[in-house]
């Protein structure tokens, strides 16, 4: 083959300039692709022989090639080069090398758009089998970490003001249902990539009597898409794998918000340690949470990539577009970002020192048993919610002007709020303390001690 000419260079009488071969190539990131890329020739190979369509002489030559390109990229020893632009056209110039003519029968009833769109689903169904497994494990830890934690106060928040007592082993199983819903999102994803593209050629099937079936099978798909154009010009796979890619940064961006307040010496609820802290190079004293900080601002490329590929995709006429080469630049971004923030998160989370009598504290000063005084005069005085919530309001008032807290209430300060007639008004012995706050919560889900130990057992159950 002379320099210049590529595989597809029949109808051509010179190569493209240097530009537009930098516009064009691809094997800058689909050289990622090459294990399964060469997976699917082979099963293309072995059906093509199986059907009669090649001799077997040929299918054995050209298994045997691809077999040793496989051990030649793994040890480096191809050289990629943009004017071969893609890793598919490596890998046929290559075993054109090695195989000679014979190796020119690898590409028959087969287009390069069913060859990118089968190589791309295996990739992200291997990448979201590995991911199943990293965030099982950040299920784990946020659970036995709950588990470790059942009995701790915790601050509860709204408006980012202190509102309610909780147990920090309730506050840490809300991310455990915000992750665990990411794996239901990830098995959804995982289902709409076990679908075989192979054999739809460049879009509307091939010329010889192919079994699409055989190489599904083959290749461990579940299924074959049902339409040839539909399968080289779908993405939806890959939608759904950066919707829940996007979703799951969003959680993890929202606990790293959390976790980079409360390590603050304003909150000091929790200390990062070392591990997952890093220093200033000017300022001494200081150990910034930067891996969170880090996590954070991924979500951001991430929840872009998401971005990214509906706009490539939204004015795209069928069927293959060259547009859709770009789709792998996303994808294989937000794989190595998920798998970096659920580690990371993980990372963090062993690492992680909480402080809850601090955060005892900021309850007192907070007033956060200000919604149980109101409902005990509910249940126990016979006055009206809307009342009640009036009552305490003031008693509130009083106790931020004579700077104490609700717990230091005494009979004098009731009589002075609420007058005279409240002379009966028993402060029970328990009303304000932040333990009897939480035991007095009561329904599926709230963070009563009862409730929690239920919570957990039932994540336990879901997770075995
Ligand atoms: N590198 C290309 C891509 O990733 C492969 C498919 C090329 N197909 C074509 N008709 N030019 O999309």
């Amino acid at each position: 083959m002379e320099k210049d000419k590529k595989l597809w260079g029949g109808r051509f009488k010179e190569g493209v300039s240097d530009i537009c071969q930098d516009i064009s190539e691809s094997i800058s990131f689909d050289s990622a692709l090459y294990e399964q890329d060469i997976k699917a020739s082979m099963a293309h190979v072995s059906m093509l022989e199986k059907q009669k369509i090649i001799s077997s002489v040929i299918a054995e030559k050209i298994n045997k090639g691809l077999l040793q390109i496989k051990h030649e990229i793994k040890n480096n020893e191809m050289e990629f080069k943009a004017e071969l632009e893609d890793i598919h056209m490596h890998i046929e110039k290559r075993l054109i090398e090695i195989v000679g003519e014979e190796g020119k029968f690898l590409h028959t009833g087969r287009s390069r758009n069913d060859q990118v769109a089968v190589d791309t689903h295996l990739f992200l169904k291997e990448n979201i089998l590995k991911h199943k497994t990293d965030l099982k494990k950040l299920l784990w830890t946020v659970l036995n970490l709950a588990e470790k934690h059942k009995k701790d106060l915790w601050a509860g928040y709204t408006h980012t003001q202190i509102a309610q007592p909780v147990l920090l082993g309730h506050y840490l199983m809300a991310y455990f249902w915000m992750f665990h819903r990411d794996l239901n999102l990830l098995e959804f994803s995982l289902d709409e990539s076990d679908c075989s593209p192979l054999g739809a050629a460049a879009l509307g099937g091939a010329n010889y009597p192919i079994n699409r079936e055989f190489t599904a099978q083959e290749l461990g798909f579940k299924k074959v898409y049902q339409n040839s154009m539909d399968a080289v010009s779908n993405r939806d796979y890959q939608m759904s794998y950066h919707f829940f890619a996007a979703r799951l940064f969003i959680h993890i961006s929202r606990f790293c918000e959390d976790i980079i307040l409360y390590n603050s010496v304003e909150f000091s609820y929790i200390k990062l340690g070392d591990r997952v802290t890093t220093g200033s190079s000017i300022m001494p004293q200081k150990k910034n949470p930067d891996i969170a900080e880090l996590l954070r601002g991924k979500s951001a490329r991430v929840i872009g990539n998401l971005q990214s590929l509906l706009i490539n995709l939204k004015g795209l006429p069928l069927t293959y577009n060259r547009d859709l080469q770009e789709d792998k630049v996303y994808l294989m971004d937000t794989i190595k970002q998920v798998s970096l923030g659920i580690g990371g998160i993980i990372e963090i989370l062993n690492h992680v020192t909480f402080f809850p009598d601090r955060v005892r504290e900021n309850l007192r000063r907070g007033f956060s048993q200000a919604t149980d005084i109101a409902d005990y005069l509910v249940s126990n005085y016979n006055v009206s919610f809307r009342n009640a919530h009036e009552m305490t309001g003031r008693m509130v008032l009083f106790c931020e002007n004579k700077k104490i807290t609700l717990d230091e209430i005494t009979h004098e300060d009731i009589l002075t709020v609420w007058g005279n007639e409240w002379n009966s008004f028993q402060l029970s012995g328990d009303l304000l303390k932040l333990e009897s706050c939480i035991e007095r919560k009561q329904g599926t889900g709230s963070t009563s001690y009862k409730e929690l130990e239920i919570q957990i057992q039932a994540a336990k159950k879901l997770l075995m």
